[in-house]
């Protein structure tokens, strides 16, 4: 079905102005492009890198008339569209890690941060913005030191960015869209796990509690991650509050 794009050169977040325009109304499909933001913003409270011209940044209004705690897959499915768009306009191979990072070479090239409003009573969602933030272009004089050494982007050099940000931009939302129009199915599911960094490794999760030491086992069909401690007791980890740092 049609999407609204409303595109930007510059902005605060398209997550925050888009949940000003969903509470005022707007409709499932409002899109929200930025070429760069002042306030980009991250899951956990942590702020969201987002330079100018080299990058893409947009928001995605959902309606979908589905359970709260479904809205996981929301963003799962985010992830797998911009894994499969990364790898059809350049060489690279997409790795999703867990819960909602994409990665090249071994480092984060893109970040999804989805907000979601529920109804108390149904338990249903009332709407949700999917914001997807993603490194296309190396900028001129590199990332900026604090993130450096975690993030990269999809191509090195920034020759011809705004062609390769529009058709980036244009395949995510295809493949997004097309997963959300099935999303009962859960096609993306698999394609998720096939790409999972971190099954197999060896891994720290951290939470309110500190650091623990794990061994990452499985990814299930909630989309939560079994993950083994040292000392052999294994927990089933959902989104929320938690970060995972390979070893
Ligand atoms: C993360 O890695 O913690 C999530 C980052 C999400 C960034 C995107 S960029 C578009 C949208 N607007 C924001 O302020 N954040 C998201």
């Amino acid at each position: 079905y049609p999407l609204d794009i409303h595109v930007y050169d510059t902005i605060s977040s398209t997550n925050t102005v888009l949940k000003e325009m969903a509470e005022d109304g707007a409709t499932e499909g409002t899109v929200l492009v930025a070429s760069e933001q002042t306030l980009g913003r991250g899951r956990m409270g942590r702020k969201f890198v987002s330079p100018a011209d080299t990058g893409i940044y947009f928001s995605i209004l959902l309606r979908p008339d589905i359970p709260a705690s479904d809205s996981l897959f929301l963003t799962t499915s985010a992830a797998v569209a911009v894994a499969k768009a990364i790898e059809d306009v350049s060489d690279k191979k997409a790795k999703i890690k867990w819960v909602n990072d994409v990665f090249v070479d071994n480092k984060k090239v893109c970040g999804i941060l989805t907000e979601a409003t529920f109804n108390m009573e149904t338990g249903k969602l009332n709407y949700a913005i999917v914001g997807i933030g993603i490194n296309v272009c190396f900028p001129e004089g590199g990332f900026p030191e604090e993130i450096d050494k975690i993030a990269t982007a999809i191509f090195d050099k920034e020759s011809d960015s705004i062609n390769k940000r529009s058709k980036l931009l244009a395949h995510v939302l295809n493949y997004f869209m097309d997963f959300y129009n099935s999303f009962e199915s859960k096609s993306y599911l698999k394609e998720y796990i096939d790409r999972s960094i971190l099954l197999g490794k060896n891994i720290t999760v951290i939470d309110k509690d500190g650091n623990k030491t794990a061994k990452a086992i499985s990814i299930d069909d909630e989309c939560h991650l079994l993950v083994r401690f040292e000392d052999g007791t294994e927990k089933l980890l959902s989104s929320g509050e938690v970060s995972i740092k390979l070893d």
